[in-house]
């Protein structure tokens, strides 16, 4: 770990306040609101996971974190600050790894680098992020050539090169195979556990979220409330079948309105 720590650059993580959050989108026959008097607290390096139906305004949530998009009503801080704009250390990884087709791996990975003329003093990054990833063979592979898993870890990797802060993961393992995705887990969680980023994850999956986060939050149907936020209190490497967790699993399919005999 102390090696980990040491080839990682150093990075701070940042808090995030959420405060009072609605949001609506003007549409042809009027305002939909997403989200109605939302507030939640997240620590510095804290994991937390938001589980929701679809459509009830989780993304909308990650995109104002992101700064994509400016609440209607009500504050999103980053350590007490307006957050107004995107910024590179807030960064989204979506559901899509969305590289570039024709660029390899390296230079996908190299792209926010470049656009902020940081190649020259920050691109020694890439490869120890391609390393962090596992596909430092694969630098100058094209994306057609990577499988969906690869795809996504090299969507990460060019997330970390820009040592981001605050990590926003939307359904990041949404597409992929089941194998791949406990695979996936587990790297989130190594690369989490060594960077020090903050982690704020979308995810469909109760054990996803029940094996990697700290914090659980659960939204209700558009507008998206707070219906639910449980502690999930175990050390990792956590045990799906472990007793404590099937204990919240049961908890968290009630809260989002499913008999737990699933
Ligand atoms: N830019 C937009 N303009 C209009 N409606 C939008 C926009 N983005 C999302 N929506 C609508 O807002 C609702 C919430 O979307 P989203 O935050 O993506 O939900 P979730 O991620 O929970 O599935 C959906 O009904 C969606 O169609
Ligand atoms: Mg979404």
């Amino acid at each position: 770990m102390a090696l980990a720590l040491a080839e990682t650059a150093a990075v701070d993580s940042i808090a995030l306040d959420v405060e009072g959050v609605s949001h609506l989108y003007e549409r042809d026959g009027g305002a939909l609101q997403v989200l109605d008097n939302v507030s939640l607290t997240i620590a510095p390096g804290e994991f937390v996971a938001l589980l929701g139906p679809s459509g009830c305004g989780k993304s909308t949530l990650l995109r104002l974190a992101a700064g994509l998009e400016t609440a209607a009503t009500g504050k999103v801080l980053e350590d007490g600050r307006p957050i107004t704009a995107p910024n590179p250390d807030r960064i989204l990884v979506f559901q899509d790894a969305t590289l570039f087709p024709w660029r390899t791996v390296r230079d996908n990975i190299a792209t926010g680098l470049e656009a902020r003329g940081l190649l020259g003093t920050k691109g020694y990054r890439i490869d120890e992020v391609l390393k962090l990833v596992k596909l430092e063979g694969f630098a100058d592979f094209y994306p057609h050539q990577l499988s969906g898993g690869m795809a996504q870890r090299a969507a990460l990797a060019r997330a970390l090169v820009n040592d981001p802060k605050l990590l926003l993961l939307d359904e990041p393992f949404g597409k992929l195979d089941s194998l791949t995705r406990l695979r996936m887990q587990n790297e989130l969680l190594d690369l989490w556990k060594s960077a020090g980023f903050t982690a704020l994850l979308v995810t469909h999956d109760v054990e996803e979220a029940l094996l990697l986060a700290d914090r659980v939050i659960v939204l209700s149907d558009r507008p998206a409330s707070i219906v639910a936020e449980i502690r999930v209190d175990q050390p990792h490497p956590r045990r799906r079948d472990d007793a404590g967790l099937v204990a919240l699993r049961s908890q968290l399919l009630e809260k989002l309105g499913i008999s737990h005999d699933v």
